[in-house]
């Protein structure tokens, strides 16, 4: 599941990244064939300004010219050519801004034979004026006559040039429309066909998750009411120990008294029964743990801790030993029987796996270490191999080179059931031949 997890986080950032990616050339492509439609358009718009000016600086030129011949005065004469002359050099201005802009399919030619026919006419153009100045009317009108061909050409013209860039023009815009309908289309496609692939995608992904909960929540379930019944079992039959043990207990006390001096096998038996009776009354103290936690429960770490150095003190003075208490008072989360069981067990070992050839030193400190509260007992001891210090919480482990000292294995196996069930944890830091440290964590009572 955890790989098919990042293959589908792989693929989800994949629809991510192309689905961005795609978004990108759209816009981007999209952005640059609208810019080459925006200079199409841009082109005929000018052109057809231009075109428009040129037209009718030509048309005002002719009914100019006309007038020249039915004026009579010089005067008159002499401010219609001024004004010929002008609107001739806005011609040649407008042709001049025109002819860069004359590059649509067959707009060229139209332009080159416009122009070619407006230089045709100056010389006729120029005769007509000479002969009007000389009033020679009749003449001047005929040579206007014969110029008229050529005035209907150069109108034609214009007109197929206006036609020529109004053409490109709407066609332009039509592309710029369809393209905008297709660019929203696409757009509005990707985003949706992105999103519900993602959708999709997470759907999967939550639904796994779901299902790895649910299997996970009922296998701790499983697990939780498996312990709970082995406890039980493990306390029942703890219990039923007791009373056959106790007979044969009293039992052996009358066989000792009965034997004859110097018999060993009763001093045996009498160990064998005490060993027995330590096992059963840890397997008890495990099995209980849980029952005898409730989540109010509560005790002063320095005062159970002064309980346990009292009990400790005989023991560690008859190794030679030496005995440090540091606890700061402090309410943790703890009963208090389950507390003194657990620094009593980590305390007892402290002494137990002694080095023989050092003065025992034991120290149990206790400190507020925020949030929690935390118990240090630290020897100077036989340690233990990183590999053993895995292992000690496990029930009935014992590292082998201290199997010599009895001992049920459980001890550790309580403390760290204690701890657990009030929401603590313990850890262990130990070094072969040097010494042992345990951490023992519990919440402090009233914070949550
Ligand atoms: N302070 C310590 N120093 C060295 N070894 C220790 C210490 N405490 C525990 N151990 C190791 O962990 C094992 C398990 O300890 P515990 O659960 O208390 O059981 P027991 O003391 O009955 O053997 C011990 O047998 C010993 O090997
Ligand atoms: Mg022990």
């Amino acid at each position: 599941l955890e790989a098919g997890v990042r293959v589908l986080r792989f693929i989800l950032l994949l629809i991510v990244g192309l689905f961005f990616l795609a978004n990108v050339v759209a816009v981007v492509e999209m952005a640059e064939v609208q810019q080459h439609n925006y200079r199409i358009v841009g082109n005929a718009l000018a052109s057809l300004a231009d075109i428009a000016r040129i037209t009718q600086d030509l048309a005002e030129e002719r009914i100019l010219v006309d007038e020249h011949i039915f004026e009579k005065t010089a005067d008159d004469r002499t401010r219609l050519e001024r004004e010929i002359d002008r609107l001739d050099a806005d011609y040649r201005r407008a042709a001049r801004a025109y002819t860069p802009l004359a590059t649509f399919p067959g707009e060229r030619p139209v332009w080159e034979r416009l122009q070619a026919q407006v230089e045709a006419n100056r010389a006729p153009v120029a005769d007509v004026l000479r002969l009007s100045r000389l009033n020679e009317d009749v003449q001047a009108s005929e040579r206007l006559q014969e110029l008229r061909a050529g005035y209907d050409a150069i109108s034609k013209d214009s007109e197929e040039l206006i036609r020529i860039n109004r053409n490109v023009a709407n066609q332009a815009a039509a592309r710029m429309n369809a393209l905008q309908r297709q660019g929203l289309l696409a757009l509005g496609g990707i985003t949706v066909a992105g999103t519900a692939l993602t959708l999709v995608a997470v759907a999967w992904v939550m639904r796994m998750a779901a299902r790895r909960r649910d299997e996970i929540d009922h296998w701790a379930d499983l697990l939780e009411s498996r312990n709970r019944e082995l406890d039980a079992f493990a306390g029942r039959v703890a219990h039923d120990l007791r009373g056959p043990l106790t007979t044969i207990g009293f039992s052996a006390d009358e066989l000792a008294r009965r034997a004859p001096p110097g018999e060993r096998t009763s001093e045996v038996l009498r160990r064998a029964i005490a060993r027995m009776e330590t096992l059963i009354a840890d397997l008890l103290a495990l099995s209980r743990v849980d029952a005898q936690t409730t989540t109010r429960a509560a005790s002063d770490a320095a005062a159970v801790a002064s309980t346990v150095e009292e009990d400790l003190a005989a023991s560690v003075k008859k190794v030679d030993g030496h005995l440090r208490v540091d606890v700061e008072p402090a309410t943790v989360r703890c009963s208090e029987g389950l507390l003194r069981q657990a620094l009593w067990n980590l305390a007892e070992n402290a002494v137990k796996y002694r080095r023989p050839e050092v003065p025992v030193e034991v120290a149990i400190e206790g400190r507020e270490h925020d949030p929690s509260y935390e118990f240090r007992v630290s020897d100077n001891g036989a340690g233990m191999s990183r590999e053993d210090a895995r292992r000690v919480f496990e029930p009935f482990f014992r590292a082998e080179h201290t199997r010599a000292t009895p001992g049920t294995g459980l001890g550790l196996s309580i403390v760290r059931r204690v701890v657990e069930a009030n929401g603590g944890k313990i850890a262990v830091e130990s070094q072969l031949g040097q010494g042992t440290t345990f951490i023992l964590t519990l919440p402090l009572s009233g914070g949550s």
